[in-house]
């Protein structure tokens, strides 16, 4: 395999990154959700790249959260091209934006997506923060947490910019 590597994404990467996501996610239209994230200042996006192809890219909006003054960030979307799945690049994706983000004094990375995926990624929690809008029954187990230090915070709301603030999101 090409040698793998994971960037701050550029403006120059955006339309590569948009391209990924239909390909990657054939069922659901992200397009807008992903080019409002990559122009969000609050927003850290993350380009994984194998060899000089653009592979993979993670989002992670820095969010506050209500009864605490904690620092938290909502990982999603995160996808990877079909070509280079399971080769461990959304697994890097995560680590890294763990890393950057631990160093910044966020304390915690909240997820709604694949239980089984993000489980072995780290988010062993279902969330007791919750999520800003109302969850189908059957998504419970998909709102989890990661934990990135001791303030990480133990109840409260998620309160998330323009981007997330759609019902439709959520449900
Ligand atoms: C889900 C996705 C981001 C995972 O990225 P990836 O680079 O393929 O995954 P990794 O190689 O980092 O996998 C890490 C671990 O998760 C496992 N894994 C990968 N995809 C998985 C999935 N969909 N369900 C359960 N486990 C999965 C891998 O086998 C690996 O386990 P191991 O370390 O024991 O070998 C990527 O496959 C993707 O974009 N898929 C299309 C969209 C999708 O299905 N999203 C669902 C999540 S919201």
């Amino acid at each position: 395999m090409d040698a793998t590597r994971i960037t701050i994404s550029t403006p120059e990467d955006q339309d590569a990154l948009l391209a990924l996501y239909p390909r990657a996610f054939p069922e659901e239209e992200l397009t807008g959700l992903v080019a409002a994230l990559l122009s969000h200042p609050d927003v850290l996006s993350l380009t994984a790249w194998t060899g000089l192809s653009i592979a993979g890219h993670a989002a992670l909006t820095r969010c506050s959260v209500t009864e605490s003054d904690a620092r938290v960030a909502l990982l999603g979307p995160l996808c990877v091209a079909p070509e280079a799945q399971r080769q461990g690049l959304g697994r890097a994706l995560i680590e890294e934006a763990a890393h950057q983000l631990e160093a910044e004094g966020v304390s915690a990375m909240l997820v709604l997506g694949d239980p089984d995926y993000y489980a072995l990624c780290g988010f062993d929690q279902v969330s007791p923060v919750e999520p800003p809008y109302p969850l189908k029954p059957e998504w419970r187990d998909a709102w989890r947490m990661r934990t990135l230090s001791p303030q990480a915070p133990e109840r409260g709301t998620l309160q998330v910019p323009a981007p997330w603030e759609d019902p439709a999101l959520w449900s």
